[in-house]
């Protein structure tokens, strides 16, 4: 694992950004793994920018996302659908026809779990997959006591993540209490893991997803057993970190990260 700490949250997002468009660049056909949630906004709407501005081209990239509400249909406002047509792919040259989420109004939520894991073995695996994490440390909706080994199904959502979640609902008693998500095994599985984290109220999960032990009552500390993470913090989400020193260390020396140093 490589643990990048930026000045601010804007640097943060763009070398997320950055590392995401140089391997679309690398490999015009990528398989992205998405994710939702506020911290993300900036991330897509830079990646929008790029594409707009520079040319970043998506035309044969595709995606899976991490998660998607239950019992919510695409159309609605607070569907993980509606999130990431109106803030990536209305705005990229991808074609929607090869962007993934799981389908909310599914009947058989067990057969849209392995639907879903199906789709994403067809497409060659997830090449890059973007995290966030929550609150209660979860990535996706693997919530507290998930299994390492878990795979795309729906999951009862926990209290707190609830009281995260709900404000973003224009009544948020709309919320549903479960949702779909690609399971911890699923996430592993990918070829590489970008996760970005950002703001103080972050700063206690993430240090004990990066520093601590290995628990699933903290799903995010599954990424230590991925050998390819990296960890974008900011300097706020950083502040519980105790090898600080050592990951600037890296990112001031390590040849790999040259042309990222002056984001
Ligand atoms: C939701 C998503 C997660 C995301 C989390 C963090 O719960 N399912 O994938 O990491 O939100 O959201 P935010 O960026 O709003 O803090």
């Amino acid at each position: 694992m490589e643990v990048i700490v930026r000045k601010d949250t804007k640097s943060a997002v763009r070398l997320t950004a950055q590392l995401m468009g140089d391997a679309l660049r690398e490999n015009p056909k990528m398989v992205f793994g998405l994710a939702t949630g506020r911290t993300m906004e900036a991330v897509y709407a830079e990646l929008a920018r790029m594409c707009k501005e520079e040319a970043l081209d998506f035309s044969l990239a595709s995606s899976f996302n991490l998660d998607e509400y239950i019992g919510m249909a695409p159309e609605n406002e607070n569907s993980y659908r509606y999130y990431m047509n109106h803030h990536l792919f209305d705005h990229i040259n991808i074609d929607k026809r090869n962007t993934n989420l799981p389908y909310g109004l599914a009947e058989d939520v067990e057969a849209e779990g392995e639907r879903y894991e199906a789709a994403i073995e067809a497409a060659g695996g997830i090449d890059l997959q973007l995290l966030g994490i929550g609150c209660d440390g979860h990535i996706g909706f693997n919530e507290p006591l998930s299994s390492f080994s878990s795979r795309t199904r729906a999951k009862a959502l926990t209290p707190e993540t609830y009281a995260q979640n709900s404000p973003l609902f224009q009544r948020p008693e709309d919320m549903p209490l479960r949702a779909f998500t690609m399971g911890v095994g699923t996430v592993l599985d990918a070829r590489r893991i970008v996760m970005l984290v950002t703001g103080a109220e972050k700063a206690a999960i993430v240090a004990k997803a990066i520093e601590g032990p290995l628990t699933s009552m903290v799903t995010g500390s599954a990424i230590q057993l991925h050998p390819n993470v990296v960890v974008i913090l900011d300097e706020e989400a950083a502040a519980n970190l105790t090898m600080r020193k050592y990951y600037d260390w890296v990112f001031m020396h390590e040849p790999e990260w040259e042309s990222y140093r002056n984001l």
